[in-house]
């Protein structure tokens, strides 16, 4: 087989890229190692910026989102016993979208399938051969055979745990990371959420977040521990402890159901320098994570994705590689601030081992400095809506 560009991984980088480019006349196959129904029932992120949106859009997916998401126009932060607003609108003219990750996913394989897109599932052991060289190509195994795609590039969209990183050489490949003491068990629950827009709370008790995916279905996290698995925590613990960490006013309102879904991840700040080998180019969850606080994690994805798409659509239309030439460095320089924002609000609100009473001191003054100062406010809020591509 041979293509244009091979897409290794159909999560929403890899199918968003394998969309956008089909649109511009690109040709791609996209190769995932699981099941659609695999993917599809991974509850992840559900924040999206207006940059999002509008590549979703421009990749013909937005109708549905455009429908059934909904706007937000602030924020709750909350810390101890006292609560505040941050307004987006006011701070930035702008907003972000609630709509899930599975149905961002969704909507994308269903737009390929209509596109009699090339997605293969059950790929086994792809393995990239010569990035470095003018004459790329993959293989994997499928159905007891192995099977070889030649191309001109590859875009290595499959996760922190994909292959593609892990081809660039270790004397190119520099990696950056910093582990947490702690992860967050989420829990999904058809209820209605105990407010109309997000919650993020510090407590004594350590972090909590009220999310939410429509006006039935809510998404709740708290900081737990490292060791603690998802059968650790009955129903009745979890809605003990959400309440223990949020203000009260909320705690008394929320509304308690069975949980449809509970897992647990732990929190990491990782980026891979540099994102491209040759012709190799890494995207998304592949090159970097960020922990979950302010919602960075997909929408880096989708920057990466940005960058990427529009310089292989200036190399192949206009025959002009700067654009890929240029992409690690572009999309550097937009993840390092989401990794700086990320890390900051975690260490705002959650509560770790080591804090001494000065350490608290110091994250109480962060707060009320976030409260009462409109400068900072502005900060937070262009942060959070997201920083221009
Ligand atoms: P992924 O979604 O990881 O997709 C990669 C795809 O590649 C997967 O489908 C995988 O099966 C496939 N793959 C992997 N290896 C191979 C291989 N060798 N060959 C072929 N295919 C392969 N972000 C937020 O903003 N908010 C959240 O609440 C949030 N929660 C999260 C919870 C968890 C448990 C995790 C892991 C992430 C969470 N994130 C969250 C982050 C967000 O979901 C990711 O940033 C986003 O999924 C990145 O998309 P991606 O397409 O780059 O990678
Ligand atoms: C959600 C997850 C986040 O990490 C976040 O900051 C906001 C919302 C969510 O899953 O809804």
């Amino acid at each position: 087989m041979r293509t244009q560009v091979v897409i290794i991984g159909g999560g929403p980088s890899g199918l968003l890229l394998s969309q956008l480019l089909h649109r511009k006349g690109i040709d791609t196959v996209v190769l995932e190692r699981k099941t659609r129904d695999y993917v599809l029932g991974r509850i992840r992120a559900g924040i999206l910026e207006v940059g999002f949106v509008d590549l979703m859009r421009e990749a013909g997916v937005g109708a549905r989102l455009d429908r059934e998401s909904h706007i937000h126009d602030g924020t709750v932060i909350a810390y101890e016993d006292q609560e505040f607003r941050i307004d987006f609108k006011e701070m930035t003219g702008s907003h972000v979208v609630v709509y899930g990750q599975t149905e961002v996913t969704r909507d994308l394989y269903d737009a390929r399938a209509a596109m009699d897109g090339k997605v293969v599932f059950n790929a086994e052991g792809v393995t990239i051969h010569e990035a470095d060289g003018d004459a790329p190509y993959v293989t994997y195994e499928k159905d007891g055979s192995t099977h070889r795609i030649d191309c001109e590039f590859i875009a290595g969209c499959d996760g922190f745990h994909g292959v593609s990183r892990q081809t660039i050489p270790l004397d190119v490949r520099r990696e950056y990371e910093k582990l947490y003491p702690f992860g967050w068990l989420g829990v999904l629950s058809e209820t209605p959420p105990v407010h109309d827009e997000l919650i993020y709370s510090g407590s004594e008790r350590g972090f909590a977040l009220c999310s939410m995916r429509n006006e039935n279905l809510s998404r709740y996290y708290v900081q737990c521990s490292l060791s603690d698995t998802p059968e650790d925590w009955s129903d009745d613990a979890f809605w003990t402890e959400l309440k223990r960490r949020i203000p009260g006013k909320y705690a008394e309102a929320l509304v308690t159901g069975a949980s449809i879904e509970k897992s647990i991840a732990p929190l990491r700040s990782f980026v891979t320098e540099p994102m491209r080998w040759g012709r190799l180019f890494l995207c998304g969850d592949a090159a970097h994570i960020v922990p979950p606080t302010g919602a960075k994690g997909l929408n880096t994805a989708a920057s990466d994705v940005h960058y990427l798409y529009n310089g292989l659509v200036q190399h192949y239309h206009d025959g002009d590689s700067h654009g890929i030439d240029t992409y690690s460095e572009k999309a550097l320089a937009r993840i390092w601030k989401a990794e700086r924002f990320s890390w900051t609000t975690t260490n705002l609100l959650h509560r770790f081992p080591d804090q001494s009473e000065f350490d608290l001191k110091m994250q109480l003054a962060d707060v009320n400095f976030l409260r009462d100062n409109v400068n900072a406010q502005k900060v937070f809020a262009e942060n959070y809506i997201g920083l221009p591509y």
